[in-house]
C-alpha cells in the first residue's frame, strides 16, 4: 500500500535541517546536515506549486550525477499535506538515488503517487556495502576514511573479517557490521551477499585467486535478480600486473584510459605463473561480470606507501621487501639495468580514490567499468633507483646497513635477498623492482579525483617510511 511522508523525518530519516526562510509558507530544504552550503539555497516561491515543481524536478535532474550540488534544494511550502511539498521531497530523494525523473502531465497528485512510487523503491534499492581486508593495510585505511567522506545516503556497511578481535573492531571503530564468511566458497559468498542484500563490494583479499572474485560476482548477479539494484564489484589488482612483470607494453607509456586495455591484457602472456594467475583474473572479472550483469571496476594500487590508518596491518609492501631485503644482504641492490620507473601513491591518496569511485556508485553516476572500467591510483611515477637511495641512505643513517650506495644485484646478492624476502632468487626482482609505465588518467578526468602527494613525496618522506617500517617488520 502506498502511503505519503507527512513529516520531514520520514522523507529523510537521516535528518536534514529544514529552515523556514519567508513570511508566509516558503521554507528552503538543506539535506545532509547544516547550512551555510557551498551553493546557497535555492528558494523557490511559495503558492505557484505547479512551476516549482517542474522546475524542482529540471533541477533535481540536472543535479543528481553529482551529491554536493544537491546538499542544497529549496523547497516551497511547508504544509506537511501540501502537495508540492510532497512531490519535491520524493524528487530530491529520488534525485540523490539518480532514479530516473520525468513528470507526467496529467494532475499534480498523479504526479505524487508515481513519485512515492519511485521514492519506495529507490529506498529498496539503496546499496548495503562490502568492504573485505578490512584487517589489512589497504581495506584498514579505506574504513578508517570512509567516515569522513560525507558519501551519499547508503544502506549499510560490513566488512568481512576473520576473527573475534577484529569483528569487534570493525564494529567499534568504523561502526561496519562484521561479517565472517568463507570468501572461496561460492555457497557461502552468494549467502552472505543475498541474505544482507549487499550490492557493492570491494575485494581488496588477493589479487590473482580468481575463485573468490568469481564466487562474488555471480552472487552479485543473483542479488541483482533478486533485488532489481544494480551491483557493483571493484577487484583490487596491482601495477604489477601492467608492468615487464606480466608482460605487459613498456616501450610507452600505459595509459588507464587507453580503450585498448582490455584486449592488451588479453595478449598478455606472462612466463610466471604468477602473473599469468593475476592477467587472468582481470581478464575474468570484466567478462564474468558482463555474463552475470555486474559493474566491474579493476582497481590498481602501485607502489602505495605511508602509515596504514586501520587496526591491522599498517605497512605496505613494496616498499617494506625493499627494506626487508636490504637487511637481509647488507645493502640495497637494484635488480633491473637502465633507470625503469614505476608509479607511486600515497596510501591517503590509494584511498581517496577509492572513496571518489564509491562516491560515484552511490551516486548512481555510472562511473566507467568494465572494458573501461581501469583505475590506476597514482600521482605518478618515480625511477627506482632514486627510491633505492632514498631508502638505502635512511637505513645506513639508523645503522641497518653500513654503506648506502646502491649496487647492482649479482647471484649472491640475490640468494640473500630471496632469503630475506622468503622467495627464491628468481622471484627477487618481481618484488623489489621492474619496469611500469602505467599512466593515471581515468580517476582525474572522469572522478574529478586529484592526488593530493606528487610523486616525488615518496623520496622526500623516504625516511618515516623506512622508520614505521622498521618498527612494524614482523
Ligand atoms: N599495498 C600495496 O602497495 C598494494 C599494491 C598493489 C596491490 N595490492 C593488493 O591490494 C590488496 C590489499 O593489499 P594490502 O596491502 O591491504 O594487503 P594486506 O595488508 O596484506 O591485507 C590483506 C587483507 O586480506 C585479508 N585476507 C587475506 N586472505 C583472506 C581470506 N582468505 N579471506 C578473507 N580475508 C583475507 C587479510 O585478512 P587477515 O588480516 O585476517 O589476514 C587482510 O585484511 C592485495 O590483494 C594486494 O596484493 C596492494
Amino acid at each position: 500500500m502506498l502511503s505519503y511522508a507527512t513529516t520531514p523525518q520520514e522523507v529523510f530519516p537521516s535528518g536534514p535541517h529544514f529552515s523556514k526562510t519567508g513570511k508566509s509558507r516558503s521554507a528552503t530544504v538543506y539535506i545532509g546536515g547544516k547550512p551555510p552550503y557551498r551553493d546557497g539555497p535555492i528558494i523557490f516561491p511559495a503558492g505557484r506549486h505547479r512551476r516549482n515543481i517542474i522546475a524542482i524536478a529540471v533541477l533535481a535532474r540536472s543535479l543528481s550525477p553529482c551529491s554536493a550540488c544537491l546538499s542544497v534544494i529549496g523547497v516551497i511550502d511547508m504544509r506537511p499535506s501540501s502537495v508540492s511539498y510532497q512531490l519535491a521531497a520524493f524528487l530530491i530523494a529520488a534525485a540523490r538515488r539518480n532514479t530516473p525523473l520525468s513528470l507526467p502531465s496529467a494532475t499534480i497528485p498523479t504526479a505524487t503517487l508515481y513519485f512515492i512510487k519511485t521514492f519506495k523503491s529507490s529506498l529498496a534499492m539503496s546499496h548495503n556495502i562490502l568492504i573485505t581486508g578490512a584487517s589489512g593495510y589497504l581495506g584498514g585505511t579505506l574504513l578508517n576514511r570512509l567516515g569522513e567522506a560525507n558519501l551519499p545516503p547508503y544502506g549499510k556497511l560490513f566488512a568481512l573479517i576473520r576473527t573475534d578481535d577484529q569483528a569487534e573492531k570493525a564494529k567499534k571503530l568504523y561502526g561496519a557490521e562484521p561479517l565472517r564468511f568463507d570468501a572461496y566458497n561460492e555457497d557461502a559468498v552468494l549467502e552472505a551477499l543475498r541474505s544482507h542484500h549487499i550490492t557493492v563490494v570491494y575485494h581488496l583479499i588477493d589479487p590473482r585467486t580468481e575463485v573468490s572474485q568469481l564466487a562474488f560476482i555471480k552472487a552479485l548477479g543473483e542479488v541483482k535478480k533478486q533485488t532489481g539494484s544494480e551491483v557493483h564489484f571493484l577487484h583490487t589488482t596491482g601495477a604489477k600486473i601492467f608492468s615487464s612483470h606480466a608482460d605487459a607494453p613498456t616501450d610507452r607509456p600505459l595509459l588507464d584510459t587507453d580503450p585498448e586495455l582490455y584486449h592488451i591484457q588479453k595478449s598478455q602472456k606472462p612466463s610466471n605463473e604468477f602473473f599469468q594467475a593475476a592477467v587472468a583474473t582481470n581478464n575474468l572479472v570484466i567478462e564474468q561480470a558482463e555474463v552475470h550483469g555486474v559493474q566491474a571496476y579493476i582497481f590498481a594500487p602501485c607502489i602505495v606507501y605511508g602509515q596504514g590508518e586501520g587496526f591491522g596491518n599498517v605497512i605496505s609492501i613494496q616498499t617494506v621487501a625493499v627494506v626487508r631485503a636490504a637487511k637481509g644482504a647488507g645493502r640495497v641492490y637494484r635488480t633491473d639495468q637502465g633507470q625503469p620507473t614505476w608509479p607511486v601513491c600515497h596510501v591517503y591518496d590509494n584511498t581517496t580514490l577509492y572513496i571518489s569511485l564509491l562516491r560515484a556508485i552511490l551516486n548512481g553516476a555510472k562511473p566507467d567499468h568494465g572494458r573501461n572500467g581501469y583505475y590506476l591510483a597514482s600521482s605518478g611515477s618515480v625511477v627506482w633507483d632514486d627510491l633505492y637511495s632514498a631508502i638505502a641512505k635512511s637505513l645506513k643513517q639508523r645503522g641497518v646497513i653500513g654503506d648506502d650506495t646502491v649496487a647492482t644485484a649479482d647471484k649472491a646478492a640475490l640468494e640473500e635477498m630471496g632469503k630475506a624476502l622468503g622467495c627464491p632468487a628468481s622471484f627477487v626482482p618481481i618484488m623489489v623492482g621492474g619496469k611500469c609505465t602505467f599512466v593515471a588518467e581515468r580517476a582525474n578526468k572522469k572522478l574529478g579525483w586529484q592526488a593530493k602527494y606528487s610523486p616525488e613525496h615518496v623520496l622526500e618522506n623516504a625516511d618515516a617510511e623506512v622508520e614505521l617500517i622498521l618498527k612494524n617488520l614482523k
